[in-house]
């Protein structure tokens, strides 16, 4: 808390909304190709990833966070493309963890590496952590990964997560078509071992997933179809601006999450910044302009200068895609997923 007290300066944007959530992108790499996210054809062999001398070091990383935490943000969000990838994953997780204000650290992985990972992680004391998987079918879940990767591989990592004592949700993205069969099954199958299953509605995301809205299914039928097997009733949110709507099994303490980014929309209380790989601030998932932190920063700005930077840009943004997605008129070129995590 040293930290906040000394510097606190919380700033709001043009739409009154707080700066509370910094969600770090660690490397725009990943092992798999999702139809949704890094489509083969486009991020293919041929893909520039950004070389190592562009990414944030460590040192850089944390003295962005520091300055973030000055401004107003308590919850870090480690993401990527993939964040296992990154060499020294668990220093970062331990570095930042330890800023005065951060009160709390969080990671959503692939979970393809975290069999290996786990334990150090929680060492390096990461609390909770967020596991992406769409399908219990591996057929399903290969296609839709683009690698084949088997889903036995992702539930090893789930489990290694639970008994090395990391608190686990899993994402789901649900795609009318290609794994709604697979809304129940994922619902009992982690019901039955004690994890947040959270359905998102999938988005349109960058400029290659080919997004439509007949391929969204929206919460309201996840819900109904659940609900006809696992009774549920709805539950209170749990903090402001959770994005997660929560339903609890009748008669347990048991939830599921939806995340209605399509069908409604959460901007109003959206306190989230995401901060890419190399370096660029983005005051939206789906931005088409950024602010490059790490040009200044190198630059040479003091923590004041780049404080007063950040908080500038902060207090102008007005960002609310999701709630004006459907009327939008021209089609706008927008950053892709891999780049700043979810
Ligand atoms: P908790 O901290 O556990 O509440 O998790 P979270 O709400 O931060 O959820 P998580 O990071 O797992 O986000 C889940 C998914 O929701 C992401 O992968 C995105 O697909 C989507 N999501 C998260 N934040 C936003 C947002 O600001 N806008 C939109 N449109 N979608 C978001
Ligand atoms: N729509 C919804 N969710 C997506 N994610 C990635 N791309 C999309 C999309 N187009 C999710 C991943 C993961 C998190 C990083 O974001 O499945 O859970
Ligand atoms: Fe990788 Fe996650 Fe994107 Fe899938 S959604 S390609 S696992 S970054
Ligand atoms: Fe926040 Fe943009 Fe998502 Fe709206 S669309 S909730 S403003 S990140």
């Amino acid at each position: 808390m040293e930290n906040r007290d000394k510097h606190a300066l919380p700033v709001s944007d043009a739409l009154g909304r707080p700066l509370r959530d910094l969600r770090i992108s660690v490397t725009d790499r990943c092992n798999f190709r999702c139809r949704y996210c890094m489509p083969e054809e486009v991020f293919g062999p041929d893909f520039r990833f950004l070389p190592k001398e562009k990414l944030l070091s460590l040192p850089e990383l944390e003295r962005l966070t520091r300055i973030f935490v000055s401004l107003g943000v308590e919850k870090v969000r480690i993401t990527g493309g993939e964040p296992l990838l990154r060499k020294n994953i668990d220093e970062i997780i331990s570095r930042l963890g330890d800023i005065e204000g951060v009160r709390d650290i969080a990671m959503t992985t692939n979970g393809s590496l975290l069999k290996q990972k786990a334990q150090a992680l929680k060492d390096a004391g990461l609390a909770r952590i967020t596991v992406s998987l769409d399908s219990l079918n591996d057929e399903r879940f290969g296609a839709m990964n683009g690698r084949g990767f088997p889903v036995k591989g992702v539930l090893e990592g789930i489990d290694a997560a639970a008994e090395a004592g990391l608190s686990v949700k899993v994402n789901m993205v649900v795609q009318k078509g290609v794994n709604d069969q697979d809304i129940v099954p994922m619902a009992r199958y982690f019901r039955e071992r004690g994890h947040i299953l959270r359905f998102v509605e999938f988005m349109d995301v960058g400029n290659s997933n080919g997004w439509n809205m007949k391929h969204v299914v929206p919460s309201k039928q996840i819900v109904d179809m659940i609900h006809q097997e696992m009774p549920l009733e709805p539950a209170e949110a749990n903090y402001f601006g959770e994005v997660a709507t929560r339903y609890r099994y009748q008669g347990s303490k048991d939830e599921i999450g939806l995340i209605s980014s399509v069908t409604q929309a959460f901007c109003g209380s959206c306190t989230r910044a995401r901060l890419s790989a190399e370096g660029h601030l983005y005051t939206c998932l789906f931005a088409s302009n950024k602010t490059d932190l790490l040009s200044v920063m190198r630059a040479g700005a003091s923590d004041n200068e780049l404080r007063s930077f950040i908080a500038e840009v902060w207090g102008k943004r007005e960002d609310r895609y999701s709630e004006t997605r459907l009327t939008q008129t021209r089609p706008v070129q927008k950053v892709e997923m891999s780049h700043i995590g979810g």
